[in-house]
């Protein structure tokens, strides 16, 4: 509900209570963000500046509460008095935007630029403010769990107006924050880090042309003492898949300005008279309930507000990607005889990935072209979709249109189409970028990717882009609205189509992506070790359905770690679960192994791809409110582990609850010649008996079984004691580095 009192805005819901007011001189001044207050409360939130600070500048001589620098805003000129960072510049110009209307609109306020929007709204705010020749829109969209803030610009002047920068939104928040970023880059994506915001600024930007796995556009901002229980967190995100920018910086008088939006570098926009600008959404969400609470609120709004409405709440399915398992080498036979593996171990979704067309056999050759490989594929895609289709699964296949190489034919007869500056051409993997601002480009993309969808049986895509933009100036937002155009004409007509996006993994993972694929590549590193990590850092912003989390091969192509099949399943499970291996070669034991845990994911598909996420003590939690699945996960072991005590929450504290865990085993072969404390006989470490024994024979790793009440298991209970080097009992849980367990906490009946 907006309500609009004695010149106080109320943006309020059931999770949040969003406060300002136009103050005497036209300003708009932020009063409170959080939990939900009253109207009445305006007063004792506002700022009170009394006597002021000193060196003040003021709006009205006399008044220190017309000193703009010392003041919580909604938003922010230069020239006036306040001195800290602006959200809008327009290149060398003062700005002094007063307030002039508002309306209250049903639903959103409609885009007209061609930007993702997130749907499904309750109300909006829509305030004009102006100042001589222009008008400043700022659109407050609420939602149940979030608020989403943009602004634009109109001219309505005579001259053309220089905007150089303009953020989406810009608030104050009284107190003192952190600010966590998830920053990386190519197969170490979304690595927290957490910087104390002080009176020095806070930067989180990306300028690679995309949203970039060095700084996702997604952060925090939390009170020193917060924890995943308790405390006061912001979260922060936007509805953008280009260049960004965000900053938070703290005051002498203890107020947080905090902003976002499209970068200002390598962005200006000449607006000539009668047009205007739009921003991106920006996402505000806020909670006292710590780190959990922020991040439900976050997945709520995403799943029911920004993943397309046809596969919101859909089970994402099963799949197998050829990629980690064959690279480019591989044919129609050979792609059959995976097929008829992965079938066989219960995947749903059979996806060849890169090196179908042109002389792609390596990635040097052929982005840009879409004629098949008939050397590769006789019977063309039609006949390799339909002989996987007549196996039982769906068929999905992988694109790269964003991108060319020089040794194309495409390249060879549009040279020009290729994004390139006045320098000789830079590469990226051997490649550049098609310039998607241009109509001619566009339309060749999607009429080649819709004759490819249109011409075999395709269920999935996966879109890929693996290169760093040089796109400078307008050209730079442009080329983002250019994939948007491009995503829309090629999906909006083939809605049965999932679409998974991908850049190098995860150097594209936001909300703007998320309004057209459902799901995201999260990280091409598949090592579960690296992957408790990645996951971890989206799971603050990011719900487990839209994560990408395949199964690879060990030792891992990525860090050449070698992993427990069991932990490479059980992180997966928190996410969108594929297998991304050579199943050829894979042993008996797996092949049970792999079996076992495709079952189990199905059984409980729903809870781990749509359940309540949580971040334990040991792991990882999620939940539909009656069966609780957690995940408990070992880096290295030390020697002689002590008591491991395990703590849920969200249960309820009167109930009981069975508690069991995933069966899980361990390979003989582990062993190695410490066999001989397990076994009666005396086997040789190195001999054929023991390797043919470990394709075989696997012991059982030590699994759960008792009841408990939900106060006990949220104050902690103490697991099953882990290996110690005392030897080999079945009740233990001998795993040694990376193992890991899931327990399945089922509610019981009274
Ligand atoms: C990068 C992606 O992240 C990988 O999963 C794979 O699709 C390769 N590109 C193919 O070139």
């Amino acid at each position: 509900m907006i309500t609009h009192q004695n010149g106080v805005f109320h943006i309020q819901t059931e999770s949040y209570s969003y406060l300002f007011k136009i103050d005497d001189y036209g300003i708009p001044e932020h009063l409170h963000f959080g939990t939900p207050v009253q109207t009445e409360d305006a007063f004792p939130l506002s700022c009170r500046p009394g006597l002021g600070w000193g060196s003040n500048v003021l709006l009205r001589e006399g008044d220190t509460a017309s000193n703009l620098d010392a003041l919580a805003l909604e938003w922010s000129g230069s020239g006036r008095g306040d001195y800290r960072e602006s959200p809008v510049e327009l290149t060398g110009r003062a700005t002094d935007f007063r307030y002039e209307t508002f309306e209250i609109l049903e639903g959103s306020a409609v885009m007209t630029s061609g930007l993702p929007q997130a749907h499904g709204a309750m109300e909006t705010l829509h305030l004009t403010l102006g100042q001589k020749g222009a008008k400043l829109h700022l659109y407050y969209t609420a939602f149940p769990t979030a608020l989403v803030r943009r602004s634009a610009l109109e001219n309505t002047g005579e001259e053309t107006i220089p905007l150089g920068k303009i953020m989406s939104f810009c608030v104050d928040l009284p107190g003192s924050y952190t600010m966590a970023t998830f920053n990386g880059g190519w197969i170490g994506e979304m690595r927290r880090e957490n910087t104390p915001v002080g009176a020095s600024k806070v930067v989180n930007e990306s300028l690679t042309g995309a949203s970039s796995n060095r700084h996702n556009p997604g952060f925090l901002l939390y009170e020193a003492d917060a924890t995943e229980t308790a405390g006061r967190v912001y979260g922060f995100n936007l509805v953008y898949s280009g260049n960004h920018y965000a900053s938070a910086q703290r005051s002498l008088q203890g107020l947080t300005r905090v902003m976002q939006g499209i970068h200002m570098s390598h962005f200006r926009k000449d607006l000539a008279p009668g047009e205007w600008f739009e921003t991106p959404e920006a996402v505000l969400a806020c909670s006292d309930a710590g780190f959990g609470g922020l991040s439900r609120n976050m997945h709520i709004f995403v799943n029911d507000h920004i993943i397309r409405p046809d596969w919101q709440g859909r089970p994402r399915p099963v799949l197998y990607n050829s990629w980690e398992g064959c690279v480019f080498d591989f044919n129609q036979h050979r792609l059959l005889e995976l097929a008829d593996r992965a079938k066989e171990l219960g995947c749903e979704l059979f996806v060849l990935d890169d090196g179908w067309f042109g002389q792609r056999n390596n990635d040097h050759a052929g982005l840009g072209d879409y004629n098949v490989n008939r050397k590769k594929l006789p019977q063309g895609m039609e006949g390799l979709s339909r002989r996987i289709r007549e196996k039982g699964l769906e068929f999905g296949l992988w694109f790269e249109p964003e991108s060319v190489n020089p040794d194309s034919d495409l390249y060879r007869a549009h040279p020009e189409w290729a994004l390139t500056d006045a320098f000789e051409p830079v590469y990226g993997r051997n490649q550049l970028l098609l310039d998607l601002t241009r109509k001619e480009v566009r339309d060749y993309i999607v009429e080649n990717v819709s004759r490819i969808l249109d011409n075999a049986q395709i269920s999935y895509v996966k879109w890929d882009m693996n290169r760093h933009s040089i796109a400078l100036g307008a050209k730079a937002h442009d080329f983002v609205l250019g994939l948007y155009d491009v995503l829309r004409r090629i999906f909006i007509p083939r809605r049965h189509i999932l679409l998974e996006s991908c850049s190098s993994g995860g150097n594209r993972f936001d909300l703007g992506m998320l309004c057209f694929s459902p799901q995201i590549w999260a990280s091409d590193d598949t090592d579960p070790v690296e992957r408790l990590t990645i996951q971890e850092g989206y799971s603050y912003l990011y719900p487990q359905s839209t994560i990408g989390a395949h199964v690879s091969a060990a030792p891992h192509a990525q860090t050449l770690r070698t992993t427990p099949l069991s932990t490479r399943g059980n992180v997966a499970f928190f996410g969108c679960l594929g297998y991304e291996l050579d199943l050829k070669h894979l042993l008996n034991v797996e092949i049970k192994e792999i079996k076992e845990q495709i079952a189990f994911y199905k059984q409980y598909r729903d809870i781990f791809q749509y359940g309540t996420f949580g971040r334990t003590n040991l792991g990882w939690q999620v939940s539909d409110g009656k069966t609780t699945l957690a995940g408990v996960f070992h880096r290295l072991v030390p020697a002689a582990p002590g008591y491991e005590q395990l703590r849920l929450t969200g249960l309820n504290p009167q109930k009981r609850y069975q508690v069991t865990s995933l069966a899980q085993t361990i390979r003989v072969g582990q062993f190695g010649n410490l066999l001989k404390h397990v076994a009666p006989v005396h086997i040789d470490p190195n001999g054929q008996l023991l390797r043919m024994a470990d394709r075989h024979v696997t012991l059982p790793a030590g699994n759960e079984c008792f009841t408990a009440s939900g106060a006990a298991l949220m104050s902690g209970i103490l697991l099953r004691p882990l290996f110690r080097g005392t030897g080999y009992d079945q009740n233990q849980r001998t795993q040694g580095d990376f193992g890991s367990d899931i327990y399945i906490v089922e509610e019981l009946a009274e």
